[in-house]
Protein backbone atom coordinates (compact mmCIF):
# COMPACT_ATOMS: atom_id res chain seq x y z
CA UNK A 1 0.00 0.00 0.00
CA UNK A 2 1.31 3.62 -0.68
CA UNK A 3 0.81 5.64 2.49
CA UNK A 4 -0.87 9.34 1.41
CA UNK A 5 1.27 11.88 3.37
CA UNK A 6 -0.06 15.34 4.37
CA UNK A 7 2.79 18.33 3.78
CA UNK A 8 2.32 18.81 7.58
CA UNK A 9 5.52 18.51 10.13
CA UNK A 10 4.93 15.07 10.37
CA UNK A 11 4.22 14.14 6.87
CA UNK A 12 7.32 15.89 5.92
CA UNK A 13 9.19 14.07 8.35
CA UNK A 14 7.60 10.57 7.56
CA UNK A 15 8.85 11.33 3.74
CA UNK A 16 12.11 12.31 4.70
CA UNK A 17 12.49 9.04 6.26
CA UNK A 18 11.04 6.71 4.14
CA UNK A 19 13.57 8.59 1.39
CA UNK A 20 17.01 8.04 3.36
CA UNK A 21 15.81 4.22 4.15
CA UNK A 22 15.73 3.14 -0.13
CA UNK A 23 12.16 4.38 -0.44
CA UNK A 24 10.66 5.79 -3.05
CA UNK A 25 7.93 8.73 -2.42
CA UNK A 26 6.60 11.01 -4.51
CA UNK A 27 5.87 14.79 -4.26
CA UNK A 28 4.84 18.05 -5.47
CA UNK A 29 7.23 20.88 -6.99
CA UNK A 30 5.58 24.15 -8.51
CA UNK A 31 6.10 21.94 -11.90
CA UNK A 32 4.38 18.43 -11.42
CA UNK A 33 4.59 15.82 -9.02
CA UNK A 34 8.25 14.29 -9.57
CA UNK A 35 8.89 10.20 -8.11
CA UNK A 36 11.75 11.00 -5.57
CA UNK A 37 14.21 8.75 -4.66
CA UNK A 38 17.47 9.47 -2.47
CA UNK A 39 19.89 10.21 -5.26
CA UNK A 40 23.06 9.12 -3.66
CA UNK A 41 21.34 5.27 -3.38
CA UNK A 42 22.09 3.27 -6.89
CA UNK A 43 19.39 0.64 -5.56
CA UNK A 44 17.11 3.53 -4.96
CA UNK A 45 17.21 5.34 -8.31
CA UNK A 46 17.10 1.97 -9.94
CA UNK A 47 13.43 1.10 -8.24
CA UNK A 48 12.60 4.51 -9.57
CA UNK A 49 12.74 3.27 -13.28
CA UNK A 50 11.42 0.09 -11.98
CA UNK A 51 8.20 1.79 -10.63
CA UNK A 52 8.05 3.83 -13.53
CA UNK A 53 7.99 0.65 -16.19
CA UNK A 54 10.91 2.94 -18.50
CA UNK A 55 12.30 0.93 -21.18
CA UNK A 56 15.23 3.59 -21.30
CA UNK A 57 17.28 4.81 -18.59
CA UNK A 58 16.70 8.46 -19.15
CA UNK A 59 18.65 10.75 -16.83
CA UNK A 60 16.75 11.83 -14.00
CA UNK A 61 16.67 15.56 -12.37
CA UNK A 62 17.81 15.63 -9.13
CA UNK A 63 16.55 17.99 -6.65
CA UNK A 64 18.45 20.18 -4.12
CA UNK A 65 17.54 22.90 -1.39
CA UNK A 66 19.83 25.45 -2.63
CA UNK A 67 22.29 26.70 -5.36
CA UNK A 68 24.83 26.05 -2.87
CA UNK A 69 23.99 22.25 -2.46
CA UNK A 70 23.65 22.00 -5.90
CA UNK A 71 27.37 23.48 -7.11
CA UNK A 72 28.94 21.40 -4.83
CA UNK A 73 28.21 18.11 -7.05
CA UNK A 74 28.57 20.18 -10.37
CA UNK A 75 30.81 23.01 -12.08
CA UNK A 76 28.75 26.01 -12.44
CA UNK A 77 30.33 28.50 -14.59
CA UNK A 78 29.17 32.05 -14.25
CA UNK A 79 26.24 31.87 -16.43
CA UNK A 80 24.87 29.19 -14.26
CA UNK A 81 25.34 30.98 -11.30
CA UNK A 82 23.62 34.53 -12.96
CA UNK A 83 20.70 31.75 -13.69
CA UNK A 84 20.40 30.24 -10.41
CA UNK A 85 20.65 33.81 -8.74
CA UNK A 86 17.38 35.29 -11.31
CA UNK A 87 15.57 32.11 -11.16
CA UNK A 88 15.98 29.53 -8.58
CA UNK A 89 13.41 28.13 -6.69
CA UNK A 90 11.92 27.81 -9.90
CA UNK A 91 10.89 25.74 -13.24
CA UNK A 92 14.53 25.43 -14.64
CA UNK A 93 17.09 23.03 -14.71
CA UNK A 94 20.57 23.20 -16.04
CA UNK A 95 22.81 20.39 -17.20
CA UNK A 96 26.30 20.89 -15.96
CA UNK A 97 29.24 18.39 -16.05
CA UNK A 98 29.97 16.01 -12.63
CA UNK A 99 32.05 16.46 -10.52
CA UNK A 100 34.53 13.87 -9.67
CA UNK A 101 33.70 14.28 -6.09
CA UNK A 102 29.64 14.29 -6.99
CA UNK A 103 27.89 11.25 -4.89
CA UNK A 104 25.32 11.11 -7.09
CA UNK A 105 24.73 7.39 -8.10
CA UNK A 106 25.66 7.29 -11.97
CA UNK A 107 22.65 5.63 -12.65
CA UNK A 108 20.56 9.07 -12.20
CA UNK A 109 22.55 10.43 -14.89
CA UNK A 110 21.85 7.37 -16.84
CA UNK A 111 25.61 7.02 -17.24
CA UNK A 112 26.55 10.49 -18.59
CA UNK A 113 29.33 13.18 -17.41
CA UNK A 114 26.67 15.50 -16.82
CA UNK A 115 24.19 15.98 -14.41
CA UNK A 116 20.64 18.27 -14.55
CA UNK A 117 20.45 19.81 -11.33
CA UNK A 118 17.26 21.89 -10.12
CA UNK A 119 16.08 23.90 -7.36
CA UNK A 120 12.16 23.57 -6.87
CA UNK A 121 9.86 26.38 -5.13
CA UNK A 122 6.97 24.70 -3.54
CA UNK A 123 6.87 24.94 0.72
CA UNK A 124 6.77 20.76 0.54
CA UNK A 125 9.32 20.64 -1.31
CA UNK A 126 11.75 23.13 0.10
CA UNK A 127 10.84 21.29 3.49
CA UNK A 128 11.16 17.82 2.33
CA UNK A 129 14.91 18.63 0.63
CA UNK A 130 16.33 19.93 4.14
CA UNK A 131 14.71 17.68 6.00
CA UNK A 132 16.62 14.59 3.94
CA UNK A 133 19.69 16.95 3.20
CA UNK A 134 20.56 15.11 0.10
CA UNK A 135 20.11 15.37 -3.62
CA UNK A 136 16.36 14.11 -4.34
CA UNK A 137 16.45 12.40 -7.85
CA UNK A 138 12.80 12.67 -9.28
CA UNK A 139 11.51 12.20 -12.74
CA UNK A 140 7.65 13.45 -13.10
CA UNK A 141 5.70 10.32 -10.87
CA UNK A 142 3.75 8.91 -14.04
CA UNK A 143 4.25 5.49 -15.19
CA UNK A 144 6.25 5.62 -18.98
CA UNK A 145 4.32 6.84 -21.64
CA UNK A 146 1.44 8.55 -19.62
CA UNK A 147 1.05 12.28 -19.03
CA UNK A 148 2.82 14.27 -15.95
CA UNK A 149 1.05 14.44 -12.87
CA UNK A 150 -0.20 17.34 -11.42
CA UNK A 151 -2.09 16.58 -8.45
CA UNK A 152 -1.80 13.37 -5.30
CA UNK A 153 -4.27 11.50 -7.13
CA UNK A 154 -3.01 11.71 -10.55
CA UNK A 155 0.41 9.96 -8.83
CA UNK A 156 -1.63 7.32 -7.59
CA UNK A 157 -3.57 6.32 -10.22
CA UNK A 158 -0.67 5.24 -12.33
CA UNK A 159 1.69 4.05 -8.96
CA UNK A 160 -0.54 2.99 -5.84
CA UNK A 161 0.82 0.06 -4.81
CA UNK A 162 4.21 0.66 -6.67
CA UNK A 163 5.94 3.14 -4.42
CA UNK A 164 6.18 3.77 -0.32
CA UNK A 165 4.26 6.84 -0.14
CA UNK A 166 2.96 10.16 -1.98
CA UNK A 167 3.17 13.85 -0.35
CA UNK A 168 0.30 15.55 -0.80
CA UNK A 169 0.59 19.64 -1.04
CA UNK A 170 -2.31 20.31 -3.58
CA UNK A 171 -2.36 20.93 -7.14
CA UNK A 172 0.75 21.80 -8.78
CA UNK A 173 0.96 25.86 -9.19
CA UNK A 174 3.12 25.19 -12.64
CA UNK A 175 1.82 22.77 -14.05
CA UNK A 176 3.98 22.08 -17.15
CA UNK A 177 7.85 20.10 -16.26
CA UNK A 178 10.70 22.61 -15.98
CA UNK A 179 12.49 24.40 -18.64
CA UNK A 180 15.92 22.32 -19.17
CA UNK A 181 18.93 24.60 -20.33
CA UNK A 182 22.35 22.60 -20.94
CA UNK A 183 25.29 24.61 -20.21
CA UNK A 184 27.70 22.03 -20.23
CA UNK A 185 28.62 22.21 -24.11
CA UNK A 186 29.59 25.72 -23.95
CA UNK A 187 27.18 27.91 -24.84
CA UNK A 188 23.65 27.36 -23.15
CA UNK A 189 21.11 25.31 -25.58
CA UNK A 190 17.64 24.72 -24.52
CA UNK A 191 17.23 20.99 -24.01
CA UNK A 192 13.37 21.53 -23.35
CA UNK A 193 11.07 24.07 -23.38
CA UNK A 194 8.87 24.64 -19.69
CA UNK A 195 8.14 26.49 -16.98
CA UNK A 196 10.62 29.59 -17.62
CA UNK A 197 9.91 30.99 -20.59
CA UNK A 198 12.92 31.23 -23.20
CA UNK A 199 12.86 34.78 -23.54
CA UNK A 200 13.41 35.46 -19.93
CA UNK A 201 16.04 32.89 -20.19
CA UNK A 202 17.63 35.49 -22.97
CA UNK A 203 17.19 38.32 -21.14
CA UNK A 204 19.31 37.13 -18.37
CA UNK A 205 22.04 35.58 -20.52
CA UNK A 206 22.03 36.70 -24.28
CA UNK A 207 20.65 34.16 -27.14
CA UNK A 208 20.58 30.05 -26.35
CA UNK A 209 20.61 27.55 -29.14
CA UNK A 210 18.30 25.13 -29.97
CA UNK A 211 17.40 22.86 -32.27
CA UNK A 212 19.42 19.68 -33.06
CA UNK A 213 21.84 19.57 -30.53
CA UNK A 214 24.75 16.59 -29.18
CA UNK A 215 22.94 16.43 -25.95
CA UNK A 216 19.95 15.91 -26.81
CA UNK A 217 17.06 16.05 -24.32
CA UNK A 218 14.94 13.43 -25.65
CA UNK A 219 17.21 10.66 -24.76
CA UNK A 220 15.12 7.87 -25.50
CA UNK A 221 15.66 9.24 -29.44
CA UNK A 222 19.13 9.67 -29.11
CA UNK A 223 20.47 6.85 -27.21
CA UNK A 224 19.62 4.69 -30.24
CA UNK A 225 22.36 5.92 -32.09
CA UNK A 226 24.89 6.42 -29.56
CA UNK A 227 27.78 8.31 -31.41
CA UNK A 228 24.84 10.99 -31.37
CA UNK A 229 25.37 11.51 -27.90
CA UNK A 230 28.62 13.32 -27.68
CA UNK A 231 29.34 12.54 -23.77
CA UNK A 232 27.32 9.66 -23.44
CA UNK A 233 29.30 6.67 -21.92
CA UNK A 234 29.89 3.91 -24.02
CA UNK A 235 32.49 1.62 -22.90
CA UNK A 236 35.90 1.61 -25.00
CA UNK A 237 35.73 -2.19 -24.97
CA UNK A 238 33.37 -3.46 -27.35
CA UNK A 239 30.21 -5.40 -25.41
CA UNK A 240 29.38 -8.96 -27.02
CA UNK A 241 25.68 -9.58 -25.67
CA UNK A 242 24.04 -12.77 -24.53
CA UNK A 243 27.78 -14.53 -23.70
CA UNK A 244 27.82 -18.16 -21.94
CA UNK A 245 31.11 -17.18 -20.72
CA UNK A 246 33.75 -15.17 -21.57
CA UNK A 247 36.68 -15.82 -24.23
CA UNK A 248 40.28 -15.45 -23.23
CA UNK A 249 40.57 -11.89 -24.00
CA UNK A 250 37.13 -10.41 -22.53
CA UNK A 251 36.19 -9.48 -19.26
CA UNK A 252 32.89 -10.86 -18.31
CA UNK A 253 29.82 -8.70 -17.21
CA UNK A 254 28.08 -11.57 -15.08
CA UNK A 255 24.59 -11.82 -13.68
CA UNK A 256 23.22 -14.84 -12.16
CA UNK A 257 25.65 -17.77 -11.32
CA UNK A 258 28.90 -16.94 -13.53
CA UNK A 259 31.37 -19.60 -15.08
CA UNK A 260 34.47 -20.14 -13.79
CA UNK A 261 37.42 -19.06 -15.54
CA UNK A 262 37.20 -15.52 -16.71
CA UNK A 263 40.17 -13.03 -15.79
CA UNK A 264 38.42 -10.01 -15.36
CA UNK A 265 34.81 -10.46 -13.74
CA UNK A 266 32.05 -7.84 -12.50
CA UNK A 267 29.10 -9.42 -11.08
CA UNK A 268 25.95 -7.36 -11.73
CA UNK A 269 23.62 -9.45 -9.58
CA UNK A 270 24.58 -13.19 -8.11
CA UNK A 271 20.78 -13.80 -7.31
CA UNK A 272 19.73 -12.41 -10.58
CA UNK A 273 17.91 -9.40 -8.92
CA UNK A 274 17.50 -6.89 -11.51
CA UNK A 275 16.84 -3.72 -9.68
CA UNK A 276 20.57 -4.58 -7.83
CA UNK A 277 21.98 -5.26 -11.87
CA UNK A 278 20.74 -1.76 -12.72
CA UNK A 279 21.70 0.29 -9.73
CA UNK A 280 25.56 -1.67 -10.82
CA UNK A 281 25.08 -1.27 -14.61
CA UNK A 282 26.94 1.95 -15.33
CA UNK A 283 29.70 1.76 -12.59
CA UNK A 284 30.15 -1.77 -14.09
CA UNK A 285 30.81 -1.03 -17.24
CA UNK A 286 33.29 1.34 -16.48
CA UNK A 287 34.73 -0.82 -14.44
CA UNK A 288 35.71 -3.20 -16.70
CA UNK A 289 36.86 -0.89 -18.90
CA UNK A 290 39.62 0.28 -17.05
CA UNK A 291 40.57 -3.30 -15.34
CA UNK A 292 40.20 -4.58 -18.91
CA UNK A 293 42.13 -2.25 -20.61
CA UNK A 294 44.93 -2.65 -17.64
CA UNK A 295 44.69 -6.26 -18.20
CA UNK A 296 45.41 -6.08 -22.02
CA UNK A 297 41.59 -7.37 -23.04
CA UNK A 298 39.98 -7.25 -25.82
CA UNK A 299 36.41 -6.83 -24.71
CA UNK A 300 33.22 -7.31 -22.57
CA UNK A 301 30.87 -10.16 -23.05
CA UNK A 302 27.96 -9.87 -21.31
CA UNK A 303 25.89 -12.42 -19.99
CA UNK A 304 22.27 -12.83 -20.82
CA UNK A 305 19.78 -10.53 -18.48
CA UNK A 306 15.84 -11.71 -19.00
CA UNK A 307 13.53 -8.58 -20.60
CA UNK A 308 11.50 -8.55 -17.51
CA UNK A 309 10.99 -5.75 -15.54
CA UNK A 310 14.18 -3.48 -15.69
CA UNK A 311 15.75 -5.86 -17.58
CA UNK A 312 14.18 -4.22 -20.71
CA UNK A 313 16.07 -1.40 -19.96
CA UNK A 314 19.72 -3.13 -19.07
CA UNK A 315 19.25 -5.05 -22.27
CA UNK A 316 18.57 -1.57 -24.37
CA UNK A 317 21.75 -0.31 -22.94
CA UNK A 318 24.25 -3.35 -23.55
CA UNK A 319 22.66 -2.88 -27.26
CA UNK A 320 24.17 0.67 -27.16
CA UNK A 321 27.30 -0.38 -25.99
CA UNK A 322 26.83 -3.46 -28.30
CA UNK A 323 26.01 -1.63 -31.45
CA UNK A 324 29.12 -0.54 -33.92
CA UNK A 325 31.02 2.16 -33.89
CA UNK A 326 30.90 4.42 -36.18
O1 LIG B 1 9.61 19.91 -13.70
C1 LIG B 1 10.34 18.93 -13.85
O2 LIG B 1 11.41 19.01 -14.45
C2 LIG B 1 9.90 17.60 -13.23
C3 LIG B 1 9.86 17.80 -11.72
C4 LIG B 1 9.54 16.53 -10.99
O3 LIG B 1 11.09 18.33 -11.29
N1 LIG B 1 10.75 16.53 -13.61
C5 LIG B 1 10.77 16.00 -14.87
O4 LIG B 1 11.64 14.94 -15.01
O5 LIG B 1 10.10 16.43 -15.78
P1 LIG B 1 11.67 13.96 -16.29
O6 LIG B 1 12.58 12.82 -15.95
O7 LIG B 1 10.29 13.59 -16.68
O8 LIG B 1 12.39 14.81 -17.40
C6 LIG B 1 13.77 15.09 -17.28
C7 LIG B 1 14.31 15.64 -18.58
C8 LIG B 1 14.36 14.58 -19.63
O9 LIG B 1 14.01 15.14 -20.89
C9 LIG B 1 15.83 14.16 -19.59
O10 LIG B 1 16.28 13.58 -20.79
C10 LIG B 1 16.51 15.49 -19.29
O11 LIG B 1 15.64 16.12 -18.38
N2 LIG B 1 17.81 15.31 -18.65
C11 LIG B 1 18.07 14.89 -17.40
N3 LIG B 1 19.39 14.79 -17.17
C12 LIG B 1 20.00 15.17 -18.31
C13 LIG B 1 21.36 15.29 -18.72
N4 LIG B 1 22.37 14.99 -17.89
N5 LIG B 1 21.61 15.71 -19.98
C14 LIG B 1 20.60 16.00 -20.82
N6 LIG B 1 19.29 15.92 -20.49
C15 LIG B 1 18.99 15.50 -19.27
MG1 LIG C 1 8.48 12.90 -17.62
Amino acid sequence: MTERLHDDDAGIARAAELLLSGGLVAFGTETVYGLGADATNARAVAAVFDAKGRPHFNPLICHYLDAEAAFRHVDAPAVARELAARFWPGPLTLVLPRRVTCPVALLAGAGLDTLAVRVPAGEAASALLRRVGRPVAAPSANRSGQVSPTTAEHVLAGLDGRIAAVLDSGPCAVGVESTVLDLAAGRPFLLRPGGVPLADLEDAVGPIGRGITPLAAEAPRTLRSPGLLVSHYAPLLPVRLGAAAAGPDEALLAFGAAPAGARCVFQLSEAGDLVEAASRLFAGLRWLDDEGARLGLVGIAAMPVPLDGLGLAINDRLQRAGAPRR
